[in-house]
This record gives structure tokens, C-alpha cells and sequence, in this order.
């Protein structure tokens, strides 16, 4: 008889994530496979062939799978020892699939050559000036953003030429090695968030931006609403998520009122269930995202 098989797991506690991390346990030890929760790499050490997790005494490189999913605790040590670990057992999403989506210069990159629509972007050298004057004459506005940003953070909008030349002593004070930009494109301020798993399509809801505000998202002041995607923006979802090697993956996608056409802005490796308050508002994909995460585990730790 195999040995029965473990997992690590490490899942945000917030917004009713603690219950999410019970029903994916219930679910998986009703097909025999164990699941150690909370293990956080911060508190692990590397000795010699081995990555321990000193609290619950485990030697996580020795699991049969790890299921990493806590956006805002990530630190550089973690992410480290993410990489680490994925040379030795499968993780969810892989390592190479979580530092990409992390960047959104890398991932509009994959995400063009593999065919799928992104805002125009251009990244240039930090002393480039002359290049970044070319573009916002060509884009008339575009986008600055931190290629590692999220929650809008650091997003700044020029608008102009005399614009850019103001905001250039700022951005030239913050010690960047390059600028990312993105075209800025013209939509009716509301988004699709498209969560798959495994290639399937689990939800979708819409989020607007607030009143005087060019972002969506909610810690600019956006709103959550219930929204059905045509099979088209559910395509264009799978396509991005596959090409980015995404198990998991929240692909945002806005519509281009110039160019009429569909437009990727990101792919969130790491979506956010339902939150308790958002079920009640009606969005029902978590049961169905469980049971597919449950499923993809069973797999990928099949012996
Ligand atoms: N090129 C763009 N044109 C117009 N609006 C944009 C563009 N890029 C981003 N936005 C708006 O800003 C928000 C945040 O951008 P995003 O690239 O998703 O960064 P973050 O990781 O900070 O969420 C988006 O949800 C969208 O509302
Ligand atoms: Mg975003």
C-alpha cells in the first residue's frame, strides 16, 4: 500500500478565508490526503537538503504537493523559499507561473506573444526621457505603474506632455530602474473579473470605479456588482490564464470603447474567494472554485 499523501497549505485568514481552508481540508480528506493548514514560510528554515516549518514539525519539501495562497503577507523570504521548494514538489500555482503574474511588464509580454489582448505598453530604460516624450505623443495618455504594484497603488495617469515634464523630477527621485507604461485606454470605468481554475471557468463579477476615479479597484474607492460575461470575455480569460501557467488565476479584463475590443489589464494569481458579504450580495463561485481546487490537488498528488 502507497503511503498516504500530505499537502501544505498557507491561506489567507480574512474575509472568511478560515472557512474556505476547512471545507478544502474536509474535501480532501474525504479522498485520504491530508492537509497541513498555516504553514507560513516565514517562520521556516532551511538546513541543509531541507525546508522546515518549525511549528507543526514538517519538512515541507517532503509534502506531496504545497497549495500557497495569501496575497498580502508575501515577503521576499517567502517568495524565495517558494522558488526553492517548487525544484522539489509541485505547488499551486507554480513558482514560475505565481513571479510572473507578480509582474505586469512580464505578463503583458507572455500574454501578447501568446495572442491575447493587452493595453498597448512600452518599457524603456530610466534615462530613456526622450523614448517616454515619443510615447505620450503617440498615446496622447497613458499609464505609469510599478511593474509589482496592486490595489492601484502608484498608478499615475499623465495626460499630457506638460504633464509628463512635471512628474518627471518625481519619478526620476525614485531611484527606478526602468518605465513600464501602458496606453491609457478609453472604457466606461467598470471591469470583468474572471476567476478559472484548471482551465475552467468558476465566476465572474464586475467592479466600477468610484465616482471620480479612473481605477476599479476597491481600495481606490471601487464597488463590487454582480455581472455575467458573454463567452467571449470567458475565452479570452482562459487563453490568458493558460498562457501565463496559471492553475489559479483572476483575470481582469476591461472593454476599449476606441478600439472596440476586449482588453486583459492583469492576471491575479492569487483571487480572492467570495467574502461572507459578497455571497449574500449573490456571488455564488466559491463552492464550485473549492471543488475544483480539490480536484486539481487529487491530480497533481495522484502516486
Ligand atoms: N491602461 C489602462 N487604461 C485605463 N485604465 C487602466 C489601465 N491600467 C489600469 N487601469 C485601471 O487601474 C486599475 C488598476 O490597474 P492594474 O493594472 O490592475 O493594477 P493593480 O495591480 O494595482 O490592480 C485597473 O483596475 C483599471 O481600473
Ligand atoms: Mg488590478
Amino acid at each position: 500500500m502507497s503511503e498516504k499523501r500530505k499537502i501544505g497549505m498557507w491561506l489567507y485568514k480574512n474575509s472568511g478565508g478560515e472557512k474556505i481552508a476547512q471545507e478544502i481540508t474536509k474535501k480532501l480528506k474525504e479522498r485520504d490526503i491530508e492537509t497541513i493548514n498555516d504553514i507560513n514560510l516565514r517562520d521556516a528554515t532551511a538546513k541543509n537538503g531541507n525546508i522546515i516549518h518549525q511549528k507543526s514539525k514538517t519538512k515541507v519539501n517532503k509534502l506531496d504537493l504545497f497549495f500557497s495562497y495569501n496575497a498580502g503577507e508575501q515577503t521576499q523570504y517567502q517568495t524565495y523559499l517558494y522558488q526553492a521548494l517548487n525544484r522539489m514538489i509541485p505547488m499551486i500555482n507554480s513558482y514560475e507561473a505565481f513571479a510572473l503574474t507578480e509582474d505586469k511588464f512580464h505578463t503583458s509580454f507572455v500574454l501578447r506573444n501568446a495572442g491575447v489582448q493587452t493595453a498597448d505598453y512600452q518599457l524603456c530604460h530610466r534615462d530613456d526621457t526622450e523614448q517616454l516624450k515619443k510615447i505620450i505623443k503617440k498615446w496622447d495618455k497613458m499609464v505609469y505603474k510599478p511593474t509589482d504594484g496592486w490595489g492601484g497603488v502608484g498608478l499615475t495617469k499623465i495626460e499630457s506632455e506638460d504633464n509628463l515634464n512635471m512628474l518627471m523630477p518625481f519619478l526620476n527621485q525614485m531611484d527606478l530602474r526602468y518605465f513600464y507604461v501602458e496606453r491609457f485606454v478609453k472604457y466606461d470605468n467598470t471591469d470583468f473579473r474572471v476567476d478559472i481554475v484548471d482551465d475552467e471557468f468558476i465566476g465572474c463579477y464586475g467592479r466600477k470605479a468610484g465616482k471620480n476615479d479612473w481605477k476599479t479597484n476597491i481600495t481606490s474607492g471601487g464597488s463590487i456588482f454582480l455581472r455575467e460575461p458573454n463567452d467571449q470575455i470567458i475565452n479570452i480569460a482562459k487563453k490568458a490564464a493558460k498562457a501565463c501557467g496559471t492553475d489559479i488565476a483572476g483575470v481582469d479584463i476591461i472593454y476599449d470603447q476606441e478600439r472596440e475590443e476586449y482588453v486583459v489589464l492583469e492576471v491575479n494569481g492569487i483571487p480572492a474567494f467570495a467574502t461572507p458579504e459578497q455571497e449574500k450580495m449573490g456571488l455564488n463561485f466559491n463552492d464550485k472554485k473549492i471543488d475544483l481546487i480539490v480536484d486539481l490537488i487529487d491530480r497533481k498528488t495522484k502516486k
